[in-house]
């Protein structure tokens, strides 16, 4: 867009549990104006305290926004982008799971691309502090040459008949779930680190009987060069953490001269290779907001590039591979071997 000078208005639709995080973010955000909130349940939609909307058309010609944030769930987001871009809208933020299917976030990315729009993904957790911190360590050739990562997910919220009622009930009857839902994150955080993987390999598994979908597995990227990068998760145990929702598990980064660990407190560890002694590279400490305050991050981004003109992280049109990879994820697990080709993405 323009320069620093300009500020954005920006409406929101949605207003379920998690767009508390983006309304908080946006309210931080000094560039920005909230112009409207929308929601289907319009008294959701009235306790942001914004102008509110039941309607999504009627919001767009009445706020007028020049960004509008899609909160809610897969199956709306080519309905309200298609309707944003017909209303004028140039910049929309969509939440992941990116549409109902492949076919769908391909026409939206066609239709965002035909209208000059930009489309990005709200795929908030490559902006985790603490992935940022490994992704400055692995280019700065500090652990030496990286052979292997690994995330163990545990967030312990999975066990018995109540299993996400109180935050996430519909993650009760997703039919899939650990990966569509909540691996995904990981899907594109380990290609932020380490690139595109050239074959997957899934092991899935459903524990918990009261839920439909998946709640534990491994998935594995194969790299040229040897690399291996796993997700090992498991929704029905915990980690050491006072909050097992900070960072959702544990990681580590293994490389010749060094090994990077993610604590469940959101701090950084480096050991350097041979040695017991740890040094601190990011240190635990409260943050604001949800993930280290990953979804300001994002939102933040987003606002200083379209405002001063720099490139954007998690377009609509990359983000399509993490949606491949993840279909190819679920073909490995059917099929019980590893996937080399990541059809049409
Ligand atoms: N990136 C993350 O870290 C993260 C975390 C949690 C949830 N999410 C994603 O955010 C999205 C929303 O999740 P949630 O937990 O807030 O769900 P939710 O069910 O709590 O809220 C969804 C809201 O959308 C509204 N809604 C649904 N269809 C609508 C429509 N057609 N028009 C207007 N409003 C409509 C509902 O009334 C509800 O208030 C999901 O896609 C979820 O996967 C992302």
């Amino acid at each position: 867009m323009k320069n620093g000078a300009q500020t954005l208005r920006v409406a929101c639709l949605g207003a379920g549990y998690f767009a508390q995080f983006h309304y908080d973010a946006w309210r931080r955000n000094d560039r920005i104006k909230l112009v409207g909130a929308c929601d289907r349940d319009q008294e959701k939609a009235k306790a942001t305290g914004l102008a509110a909307f039941s309607s999504l058309d009627t919001m767009l010609k009445m706020a007028r926004p020049d960004l509008l944030d899609v909160i809610t769930p897969p199956h709306t987001h080519l309905e309200a982008i298609t309707l944003a871009i017909a209303n004028g809208v140039r910049i929309i933020i969509c939440q992941k799971p990116f549409c109902g299917s492949l076919a769908e976030a391909k026409e939206a990315v066609k239709r965002t691309d035909e209208a000059g729009a930009t489309l990005v993904i709200h795929e908030n957790f490559r902006f985790q502090p603490w992935y940022r911190t490994f992704k400055q360590a692995i280019d700065s050739g500090l652990l030496g040459n990286v052979l292997q990562l690994t995330f163990r997910l545990r967030t312990g919220d999975g066990q018995g008949p109540d299993a996400y009622l109180d935050r996430q009930p519909y993650f009760q009857t997703m039919p899939k779930l650990l990966i569509h839902e909540t691996g995904v994150h990981w899907i594109d955080t380990f290609r932020y680190l380490l690139g595109d993987p050239e074959a997957v390999y899934a092991d899935l598994r459903r524990l918990n009987p009261v839920i439909e979908g998946e709640d534990a597995g491994y998935f594995v990227f194969d790299y040229k060069n040897g690399v291996r990068a796993l997700f090992d998760g498991n929704r029905l145990l915990d980690h050491a953490a006072d909050n097992c929702r900070t960072t959702l598990g544990e990681a580590i980064v293994e490389g010749t001269e060094g090994t990077l660990t993610l604590c469940g407190d959101g701090s950084v560890r480096l050991r350097n290779f041979g040695s017991l002694k740890e040094s601190t590279l990011l240190e635990a400490k409260t943050w604001q907001g949800f993930g280290g305050d990953c979804v300001k991050a994002l939102i933040d981004h987003v606002v200083d590039g379209v405002l001063d003109g720099k490139p954007l992280e998690n377009r609509a049109r990359d983000y399509l591979r993490v949606i491949a990879i993840e279909r190819a994820i679920y073909e490995s697990d059917r099929v019980g071997r590893k996937i080399w080709e990541f059809a049409d993405a």
